[in-house]
């Protein structure tokens, strides 16, 4: 029986995965890690039939403890606040020394063929989005650790009610600085946590040394998601050229998202569409 360890799992898609093992895969095992009390407790809470843990990424220690036991390691690290050189080793550090692991199944957001020394200091030092991956992958390619890399070179559809939900709900209006638009790929969390736990509960063998490229299947602008949503709701949604509810939103990490996005909305232009989420999931 499979038994994985999901570290991030009180983010949103570590939780969208383990929410997708739970209701499609009972048979997997779950140990979900947090690094704070109270995450451990609403983990156990969301997931009586899991086991919930505290672990740090930072403390080697509490690491090696989470990871004791299970077969495989799921790794979803968050934007602006990970320092990849430091929580990825500790990782691949702890897994070691727990005497291995069957499968590590590492989140990525990275165009491909994008690697750190394509991108400019000013974009790394920004912490967002694949600039940290492409900080984490090439010590997971080293580690020798057999990885399966699930990668969304796509903008997560969980920015539209972040981002601009309230404002449509409001005023129907779809407010973002234009500078920041692109004819972008979206991806539903949903159906990254859907390939997540099909890979998870799938014999290692049949994913281990895979680099699978998940995307959406158009590509959609401000003024195309708008018009969407105009449709569906039945009333216009008009988009506006503005910062600021991102200003808001965002407050410290407002001005480091507007530098990550210069690099994004050119690095993700040609990200080519793939069928891999229907493949894996079957829909
Ligand atoms: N937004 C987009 O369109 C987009 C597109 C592509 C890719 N991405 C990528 O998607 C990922 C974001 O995933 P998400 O939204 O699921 O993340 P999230 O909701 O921010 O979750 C982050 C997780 O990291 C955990 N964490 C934070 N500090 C920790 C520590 N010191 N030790 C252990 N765990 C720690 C948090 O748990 P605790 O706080 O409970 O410890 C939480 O579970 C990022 O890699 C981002 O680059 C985003």
């Amino acid at each position: 029986m499979t038994h994985v360890l999901i570290l991030g799992a009180t983010g949103n898609l570590g939780t969208a995965t383990a929410r997708a093992l739970t209701d499609h895969f009972p048979d997997v095992r779950l140990r979900l890690a947090s690094s704070r009390p109270a995450g451990v407790a609403k983990l156990q809470a969301a997931f009586p039939a899991a086991q919930a843990v505290q672990a740090d990424w930072y403390d080697p220690a509490s690491l090696l403890k989470a990871v004791e036991g299970t077969d495989k390691v799921f790794i979803v690290t968050p934007d602006f606040v990970t320092d990849e050189l430091q929580v990825t080793p500790n990782i691949i550090n702890a897994i070691k020394r727990a005497g291995g692991t069957s499968q590590v199944i590492r989140f990525t957001a990275i165009p491909p063929g994008l690697t750190a020394h394509d991108l400019a200091p000013e974009f790394l030092a920004t912490r967002c989005g694949a600039n940290l991956h492409t900080l984490a992958k090439p010590l997971l390619d080293a580690s020798r650790l057999p990885v399966t890399y699930i990668n969304a070179a796509c903008w997560i559809m969980f920015n539209l009610p972040w981002f601009v939900a309230n404002d449509v709900k409001t005023k129907r209006q779809f407010i973002m600085p234009s500078v920041s638009d692109a004819p972008r790929l979206h991806l539903s969390e949903l159906d990254i946590a859907a390939v997540a736990a099909r890979i998870i509960a799938d014999p290692a063998a049949e994913h281990v040394g895979q680099d699978y490229l998940i995307t959406g299947t158009e590509r959609l602008d401000y003024r195309q998601i708008s018009a969407l949503l105009s449709e569906v709701i039945g009333e216009t949604v008009t988009y506006v050229d503005s910062d600021s509810t991102l200003r808001e939103i965002l407050g410290d990490y407002f001005e480091p998202v507007m530098t990550y996005y210069r690099h994004e909305v050119e690095a993700y232009k040609d990200v080519p569409v793939t069928d891999t989420v229907q493949q894996l999931t079957g829909r």
